[in-house]
């Protein structure tokens, strides 16, 4: 295969402009591979009826094939044109789409995606993205767009392009820069199983949000609810190359900070929030993560140690990543 990630490509950055949007349609159709903005963080954009598009997403991100992509459509009915939707489904895509819910469902015989990004499941993860410019794409394009994360696989997702050009310039055809993604949390990835909504990855959408359209009562194992599970959601992940110490009241003296509130004085280190409002938390966690990880390197610190985050709303899902970014340093 030519396409790796030894061949450095020119990765362009485009203008989250018509006619960027243009280009970057042109080259999803060429074969290429394009980074672009979604409400929740960066995706890597690849045509998703296309095989060889497809396996260049798992080499640029450096993503074990078992793990499958999540596919990107303009509407409802793009999605019934790949998958049969489960009545219960349907309240939560009233609510929710466009925006940040992920729906793992059966794959129709008729389907023109490419096997390649289901690794052999006869599921596929589909969503409808709230983006302006995630939806001009797919609107430009005119088909469904697999897009993982833009990070390399394991690292920190992006929510800002120049992080994502810091895992992938070089190994993809573009990107287009339209600044930051207004959520910062991953969408929240539910399938149907015995008619039941089943939370597979917590994220943008609350659990309470979705207790809230559908009832308790239509919630498989919500008492299992720490034990949710997609095929990629291994426990280490979202992880920075320096260790990571969780629910630090103070950092020690050789240490980093992520602090919730005012950072304390005379620290190094950045606020998630200065008003400890959780929702900022969201927005800025992937990419203060980032740049704690290059002052830790800097400054030669012992690691990087962060405040308590509140477990409520979006907060669930915060740390749920926390304690995947958090899980190698806790083998060591
Ligand atoms: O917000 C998001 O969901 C972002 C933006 C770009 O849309 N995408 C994203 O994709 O987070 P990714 O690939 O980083 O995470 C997708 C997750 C993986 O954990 C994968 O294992 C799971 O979705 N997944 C994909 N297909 C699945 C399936 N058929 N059954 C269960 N889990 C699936
Ligand atoms: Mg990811």
């Amino acid at each position: 295969m030519t396409y790796n990630s030894d061949k450095k490509l020119k990765t362009v950055l485009l203008a989250p402009d018509d006619k960027g949007i243009k280009k970057a349609a042109m080259l999803i159709k060429q074969e290429g591979l394009i980074a672009f903005p979604t409400e929740t963080v960066y995706g890597l954009g690849a045509d998703a009826t296309n095989r060889n598009a497809v396996e260049k997403i798992y080499i640029a991100k450096a993503r074990p094939q078992i793990n499958p992509l999540i596919v990107h459509v303009r509407n409802e009915e793009e999605a019934r044109s790949i998958g049969e939707i489960p009545a219960i489904m349907v309240q939560l895509i009233d609510k929710f789409w466009p925006g940040p819910l992920t729906l793992v469902i059966k794959k129709n015989s008729t389907s023109k995606l490419t096997k390649l990004l289901s690794s052999g499941l006869e599921t596929v993860a589909i969503r409808n993205p709230s983006h302006l410019i995630a939806q001009k794409l797919l609107e430009s394009f005119g088909g469904p767009i697999a897009a993982p994360s833009a990070n390399l696989s394991g690292k920190i997702s992006g929510t800002r392009a120049s992080d994502v050009l810091e895992d992938l310039d070089g190994r993809i055809d573009g990107i287009i820069n339209a600044g930051v993604c207004p959520i910062g949390i991953e969408s929240t990835i539910v399938c149907a199983t015995e008619n039941k909504i089943n939370i597979l990855r917590p994220g943008a959408i609350s659990y309470q949000q979705i207790v809230d359209i559908i009832g308790l009562e239509n919630i498989k194992s919500a008492s299992n609810y720490k034990n949710i599970e997609s095929p990629g959601q291994l426990n280490s992940h979202y992880a920075p190359d320096s260790p990571l110490r969780l629910n630090a009241l103070t950092p020690k003296p050789n240490e980093v900070f992520l602090s919730f509130g005012p950072l304390p004085l005379n620290t190094l280190g950045i606020s998630l929030s200065e008003h400890f409002d959780i929702t900022e938390v969201a927005v800025n966690l992937f990419s203060a993560l980032h740049k704690v990880d290059s002052m830790a390197k800097t400054y030669n610190a012992d690691g990087i140690a962060i405040s308590p985050i509140p477990n409520t709303g979006i907060g669930y899902a915060i740390n749920d990543r926390l304690k995947r970014a958090a899980y190698e340093n806790s083998l060591m």
